[in-house]
């Protein structure tokens, strides 16, 4: 007879096996087959032949002197309707996140406007949400692409192994985290950090949008790609566009915004011979705050024992 009794050992190994392949996060409480096709897919994947004398579906709906829409591949009409339909959804999507954003007249505000938002899928995977780091008052603002494993759990961006990078490359040019205000252009992990979809990032906008007009910085920092891509509208790989100063424009600001594109942190944890190229970057900041009149706040000195 066989045992209906859990195997223990089994599932452990297969638990560790998930662990080696890379998963660090469980999002469900239930097993789920992603590579099963749901029913409608796979009878759309695998129609049945017509049988002889019967044109196939396709064909059948081509409306009259619209030979296009009898073409196979061409959307039928319903997955056109769905493409309207994720359209209407992603602009109401950001009518809200707009409506959200704008109400919130402090950084506390898009807090409480962010724990509202429910546009953005990443919030129902994520244990945390995770907003700002630093000072409000700050002046200069680095901005990253979005929260990691130790983020996630503590609430705060860059507190896991790329914000130490971060401080020390802070540190490098006398600043320390009482002197910037640091966030992300995502505010909730991504599970097992894979990168944000365009939706994603669509959604959040409008509360990075909110942060820099209410806080009014004099210089960005953009740690990283996806920071630097789309605030500046480039298209161009972070290899490029670093250590090259350009304008964030604001889409409600007159006044456009320095704004430094650099490598992101994890990055050079992996590439530490990149960090050269960080360092000029960092030496251009520096140069930037003291053009600025924004001049870090010296260490006080060791006392004397
Ligand atoms: N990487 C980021 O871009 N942001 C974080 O908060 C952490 C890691």
């Amino acid at each position: 007879m066989v045992s209906e009794q859990p195997d223990n050992a089994a599932a452990l190994a297969a638990l560790q096996w998930l662990i080696d392949a890379g998963a660090d996060e469980a999002i469900g409480a239930l097993p789920c087959d992603r590579t099963a096709l749901p029913e409608k897919k796979a009878a759309r994947r695998n129609p049945p032949a017509p049988r002889q004398g019967e044109e196939s579906s396709a064909v059948a709906a081509a409306p009259p002197g619209n030979p296009a829409a009898a073409s196979p591949s061409s959307p039928n009409p319903s997955s056109r309707g769905r493409a309207a339909a994720n359209l209407a959804s992603a602009s109401e999507t950001q009518a809200d996140a707009q409506r959200l954003a704008m109400a919130a007249g402090s950084v506390e505000d898009i807090r409480a406007a962010l724990e509202e938002f429910e546009g953005c899928p990443l919030k129902a995977t994520a244990t945390n949400l995770c907003l700002y780091d630093g000072n409000p008052e700050a002046r200069m603002m680095i901005i990253g692409e979005a929260p990691g494993a130790q983020e996630d759990r503590q609430g705060k961006p860059f507190v896991g192994p790329a914000g130490q990078m971060l401080d020390r490359m802070l540190a490098a040019i006398g600043l320390d985290r009482s002197q910037v205000y640091i966030t992300n252009l995502l505010y909730w992990r991504p599970p097992g950090n894979r990168n944000p979809t365009p939706a994603e990032i669509a959604a959040c906008l409008p509360f990075l949008e909110r942060q820099i007009e209410l806080l009014s910085p004099r210089l960005l920092l953009l740690t990283g790609g996806m920071s630097a891509k789309t605030l500046l509208n480039r298209s161009e790989g972070i290899l490029r566009l670093r250590g090259r100063w350009d304008d964030y424009r604001h889409p409600r600001r007159d006044q456009p915004i320095p704004a430094l594109p650099t490598l992101h942190p994890a990055y050079l944890l992996r590439q530490p011979a990149q960090k050269r190229e960080a360092w000029r970057d960092l030496l251009s900041f520096a140069e930037a705050m003291e053009r600025e009149g924004l001049e870090p706040v010296k260490p006080a000195p060791a006392e004397s024992s």
